[in-house]
């Protein structure tokens, strides 16, 4: 289901683009249809939003640039941890939200690629969202996003904290449900402390879902050429 709405995505992109590129399990697989593309001569210029996306596009032969180099991306392909009926998303699941919402914002199309157990009727249901933090005094701000009603836990891994390609650390706020995504996104980014959360309001061009019946598209159609 991943692979399927993953390499639909792929047929958006037309020889010149700068693309951005999303991270996580499912963007992998446009990525490496990407690379297919590549070797037989589609010309694109990729930007990776993690480390890790950058490898894996290395990998695959695709020529990377910057956001400085391109302020303005073309066509950006990601994926999502939840997706509601507006379009908004939860991200970072994989812990790279704040370069994949400056991404987001800066390209002209962003389309999200996820499969069907992504789609919710209410964002925070099923994920805790994630807020990016930094170090110093991140126990004050996990305090005051405790007041937003949530359960936070600083994300580890191996027993350490896990820290993003920023330097930062990643706080998971598990909400029952958010009942006004676009405010809680602007309240949480008003703390001191917090450098981005994963709510992705308005961003979203559309949403190509993967499910046992085939493709499934949330958004406005978009127009290829
Ligand atoms: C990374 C993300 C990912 O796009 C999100 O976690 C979905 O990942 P996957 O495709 O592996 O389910 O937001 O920060």
């Amino acid at each position: 289901m991943k692979r399927i709405a993953a390499e639909k995505a792929v047929e958006y992109i037309e020889d010149g683009m700068i693309v951005g590129l999303g991270t996580g399990s499912t963007i992998k697989y446009a990525i490496k249809k990407l690379g297919e593309l590549v070797s037989e001569g589609l010309q694109i210029q990729g930007i990776p939003t993690s480390l890790q996306t950058k490898k894996i596009a290395k990998q695959e032969n695709i020529p990377l640039t910057t956001l400085d180099e391109h302020p303005v991306i073309d066509i950006t392909i990601d994926g999502a941890d939840e997706v509601d009926s507006n379009l908004n998303l939860i991200k970072g699941g994989g812990g790279a939200l704040t370069r994949e919402k400056i991404v987001a914002y800066h390209s002209k199309i962003e389309i999200i690629v996820v499969d069907e157990t992504k789609v919710v009727k209410s964002l925070g249901i099923d994920f805790p969202l994630p807020v990016e933090v930094v170090k110093f005094g991140w126990k004050a701000t996990k305090k005051s996003l405790e007041e937003f009603g949530c359960n936070v836990e600083l994300r580890t891994i191996m027993n350490e904290p896990y820290i993003t390609d920023n330097g930062n650390y990643i706080l998971d706020c598990e909400f029952d449900r958010i009942e006004n995504p676009e405010e809680l996104e602007r309240e949480i980014n008003s703390i001191p402390g917090v450098v981005e959360n994963g709510l992705f309001i308005g961003l979203v061009d559309d949403v190509i879902v993967g499910s046992k019946r085939g493709i499934i598209t949330l958004g406005k159609e978009i127009a290829s050429s």
